[in-house]
């Protein structure tokens, strides 16, 4: 049985639980939208593009589509609002929207660079987390996954605004998981590593890495990762099964950070354990 399959009778791992998902409309938001509601949760599909209302469409009554700009508050506040009125409550908050802005240089990178890259990939997780955290402390609580980056976590060469607004979504999650930890709110990340989604811009053409190009150096595990394995990790997070898991940034990556620190001490002849 894989990913997202027909579970045989076992049961729904989300059943009934109202999950808002940023960035539905494309690459791991749409996966996630996908597999949330084949798990029974009813899903709020928010993007920017457009794109969320095909992805509404597919998955059927289940979901709700909703043009939202992560980086405008009025905006997210709507988008919580309308989990409420459509489905009565907020359960689960899966805050993935984002981009990664131009390659380049720290010196060649510009503040509106900054400013935009900043609104959506750190702002707009803080106001998802403030109005998404507000309307769980009215029904008991609820879980929160913040998709972050390995760019956040180790150095990527020539994503340093990026790099440094992923770091903070994972500062972000982990001091909001101890604010609500006594609260039945549990706050976590996913970590995706290098991933093969519309950011990856051949993604649009090719749908799967063409045959040559599914290989990658670097990567322990010497591949893309999918969509679907950001999907899957949500899900646990998301659901039951991880009640007693908060404040967790969690890898889904190949190997990759681990063997950056495994490579970084061969190379310093430090200890790699
Ligand atoms: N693809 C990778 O290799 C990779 C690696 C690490 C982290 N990530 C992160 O994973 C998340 C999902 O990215 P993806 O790879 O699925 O990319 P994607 O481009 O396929 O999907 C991102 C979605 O976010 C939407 N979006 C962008 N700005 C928005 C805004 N202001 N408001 C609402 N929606 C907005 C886009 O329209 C798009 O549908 C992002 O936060 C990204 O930074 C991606």
């Amino acid at each position: 049985m894989g990913v997202g399959e027909p579970r045989g009778g076992l049961p729904l791992r989300l059943k009934n639980k109202v999950t808002v998902i940023t960035g539905a409309g494309s690459g791991m938001g749409k996966a996630t939208a996908k597999l949330f509601a084949a798990e029974g949760a009813k899903v709020i599909c928010a993007d920017i593009s457009g794109k969320q209302d095909a992805v509404a469409a597919e998955i059927g009554n289940a979901a709700v589509p909703i043009h939202t700009d992560v980086a405008n508050e009025g905006d997210v506040r709507k988008m919580i609002a309308t989990a409420e009125d459509k489905f009565g409550r907020l359960d689960i908050l899966i805050n993935n929207a984002g981009f990664g802005g131009p390659m380049a240089p720290l010196h060649e990178q510009t503040a509106e660079s900054w400013d935009r890259v900043h609104s959506v990939n750190i702002k707009g997780v803080f106001f998802g987390m403030k109005y998404g955290i507000t309307s769980m402390l009215k029904t008991g609580g609820g879980a929160v996954v913040n998709i972050s980056s390995a760019s956040g976590v180790v150095g990527w060469k020539h994503h340093s605004i990026y790099g440094a607004a992923k770091a903070g979504v994972n500062q972000l999650t982990k001091a909001a998981a101890l604010d609500y930890a006594g609260m039945n709110i549990r706050v976590n990340a996913v970590v995706p590593g290098t991933m093969w989604t519309g950011l990856v811009k051949m993604s649009e053409e090719f749908p799967e890495p063409p045959p040559g190009t599914f290989r990658l150096p670097g990567i322990p595990m010497d591949r893309w990762g999918r969509a679907i394995d950001i999907a899957a990790a949500a899900l646990f997070l998301a659901s039951d099964e991880a009640a007693y898991v908060t404040g967790v940034l969690l890898p889904v990556d190949g190997g990759y950070c681990i063997g950056f620190s495994g490579m970084a001490a061969e190379n310093t002849g430090a200890p790699s354990s």
